[in-house]
């Protein structure tokens, strides 16, 4: 099984939902490791209640200097045997050195449509353009911010009444199912 490890900065419901897909006997991967930048972040708590390892790395005491934050992730990635890098919330903008080292097998999950939308605040942008919908995209990490080559998206309608809370928890629940399929999507298609 690939050895996957997620990055989280928060919540880590994707987590969640990775690493319970990656636990059925024939899925193509394994969650061996979480990583967060912050140390009080929910998801580390969810990842250990589910037998994976977790780790706090946290950026703050390396200031201004991300790749020095970064190689202290890589490193850890490295210690764990990972294969495969997803990025699930991890809230933080990435070097062109941990991308490149990376390359091909760093995925991450964004809120919305892309390339509707890249950045923050997805849900409320959409609301604001008047949209019919919404939803989510699961891409290739590349050196652009949310521009890699996209592995599948999952649409949801945007409802009267909606608000940005609202329209994040029908996204939500969109990427929870989105990820873990187009991960092992991924996994099994044949490497060039
Ligand atoms: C998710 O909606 C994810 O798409 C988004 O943050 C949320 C994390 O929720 N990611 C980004 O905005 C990346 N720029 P979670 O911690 O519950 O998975």
């Amino acid at each position: 099984k690939t050895r996957v490890a997620v990055l989280i900065s928060g919540t880590g419901s994707n987590m969640v939902s990775l690493i319970e897909a990656g636990q059925a006997p024939d899925a193509p991967y394994e969650v061996v490791l979480a990583v967060s930048n912050i140390a009080d972040a929910a998801g580390l708590d969810k990842a250990r209640a589910l037998g994976v390892q977790a780790v706090a790395v946290e950026h703050a005491p390396f200031g201004k200097n991300r790749e020095a934050h970064e190689r202290a992730v890589d490193a850890l990635l490295r210690e764990h045997g990972v294969q495969v890098v997803a990025l699930a919330g991890y809230m933080r903008l990435l070097t062109p050195w941990l991308v490149r080292g990376w390359a091909g097998r760093m995925l991450n999950i964004h809120p919305s449509l892309l390339p509707l939308y890249p950045g923050l605040n997805t849900h409320a942008r959409a609301l604001e353009a008047g949209d019919q919908e919404a939803g989510c995209t699961v891409h290739i990490v590349t050196e652009g911010v949310d521009e890699g080559p996209a592995l599948g998206q999952a649409r949801v309608p945007i409802l009267p009444g909606d608000t940005a809370e609202i329209l994040s928890e029908r996204v939500k629940a969109a990427e929870h199912q989105l990820y873990p399929q187009i991960l092992m999507k991924f996994l099994n298609a044949p490497k060039p």
